[in-house]
């Protein structure tokens, strides 16, 4: 079957390259022969099908044959027959590879590769590479690249994925990111409700979220009939797994499978937010403080805007139990200096970039996981307004 595909594809090139008639009609009749032409030559069916269309209807012109001497051939053209002869197959069979991974799994890398390897390709070899699809395959190309640029992450897709086994040990099961953990927690619903009270003065309004698995807050923001966009992330790749299909099916939601750190470590990028919410599951710790500091210096909160947060309160490392202590030294309550340390290191980081902060809530709740355990929480909510 490789060899039909192969004998095929080199008569078309040659008879692109003489227009030999001989070699016209030996295509048409090794195509006419093949039973099962789209398992013979794949993707290359149209190309071919094309060929012995022209063929048949008398629609190549002589003059027009590749190698004709009298042919005003670009410098790169004339190459042309080597490339043919030498590489001519393998270069379209790579770059086939590269766009068939993009498609199974649209990452910003596969994108990122499947554009790179179509630039190699010299100009003026693509379309005799690419024959009937050279179109299809620049407006493709085209595409992606103004994707790219938009949005240094690129648009996911959602394309069922199976879960690997390297996706579960970077995965933490059992820890606080079960679907069942994630989903039953109750005074959680008070915590988003409040949130979508906040959200109302912001018409409209762009949010970036932690959803979790359910989308529950963000769902009822699209209810509110102001949402913009939604910009979801999830680190652990077998929660973003079942996420992404439990994902509300609008346009206005990007998701990503990434961490907070890396998202606002981007500087080149085009987003802007009215409400940031970083529902973390975890302790408060000065990297998450980092993250916020980037997220302000990189540009992705707008001049009037809001930032919840949401951490575990317990386990944190010694040298935030340290800040606790200078800084309540009198609080034997540790939820207490919780509510004071947290929001205010927040608020200086602001400050240290001109807006002027307002703490409108710092609460510790109690949160049940699963049907015996409950965590002590720590919800802060910040508006931000930069100084005029
Ligand atoms: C508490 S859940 C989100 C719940 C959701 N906001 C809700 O209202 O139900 C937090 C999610 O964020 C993910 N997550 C935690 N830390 C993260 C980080 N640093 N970057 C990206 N995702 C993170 C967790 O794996 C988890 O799925």
């Amino acid at each position: 079957m490789v060899e039909l595909r192969e004998k095929i594809l080199n008569l078309v090139s040659l008879f692109r390259k003489t227009r030999d008639k001989e070699v016209a009609n030996q295509i048409v009749e090794l195509y006419s022969s093949l039973k099962d032409k789209k398992n013979v030559l794949g993707k290359e069916i149209y190309a071919v099908a094309g060929v012995v269309f022209r063929i048949k209807n008398n629609l190549y012109s002589e003059k027009k044959a590749i190698n004709k001497p009298e042919n005003n051939r670009k410098k790169n053209e004339v190459e042309l027959s080597t490339l043919f002869e030498n590489n001519y197959l393998q270069i379209r069979n790579n770059f086939y590879k590269f766009y068939e991974q993009y498609r199974a799994e649209r990452t910003p890398e596969n994108i990122e590769k499947v554009c790179q390897y179509y630039d190699s390709i010299p100009n003026g070899v693509k379309k005799y590479i690419f024959t009937d699809d050279y179109e299809r395959i620049k407006n493709r190309i085209a595409k992606l690249k103004k994707l790219k640029a938009s949005n240094p992450l690129c648009k996911e897709n959602h394309k069922k994925q199976k879960i690997t086994s390297k996706m579960l040990k970077a995965s933490t099961p059992g820890k606080t990111n079960t679907v069942i953990n994630l989903s039953y927690r109750l005074e959680k619903f008070e915590i988003r409700k409040y949130l979508l009270e906040l959200a109302k003065s912001y018409s409209p309004i762009s949010a970036f979220t932690l959803p979790g698995t359910e989308w529950i807050f963000e769902r009822d923001l699209l209810l509110q009939n102001n949402c913009k966009s939604i910009v979801g992330i999830e680190v652990d790749p077998v929660v973003y797994e079942f996420s992404k299909h439990n994902m509300p099916p609008v346009k206005n939601i990007d998701f990503y499978n990434i961490s907070d750190k890396e998202f606002f470590a981007q500087e080149k990028h085009s987003f802007l937010f009215d409400l940031l919410w970083l529902d973390y599951m975890g302790q408060f710790n000065f990297q998450r403080l980092q993250v916020f500091e980037n997220a302000i210096k990189n540009g992705f909160l707008k001049d009037e805007c809001l930032v919840a947060l949401t951490f575990m309160g317990g386990r944190e490392t010694s040298d935030v139990l340290e800040v606790y202590q200078q800084t309540c030294p009198k609080e034997k309550n540790m939820h207490e200096a919780r509510k004071t340390v947290i929001p205010n290191k927040y608020k200086e980081i602001a400050e240290k970039y001109g807006y002027e902060v307002e703490v409108l809530k710092a609460q510790v709740y109690k949160e049940e996981m699963g049907a015996c355990k409950a965590v002590p929480m720590v919800f802060i909510a910040l508006q931000l307004r930069k100084r005029k």
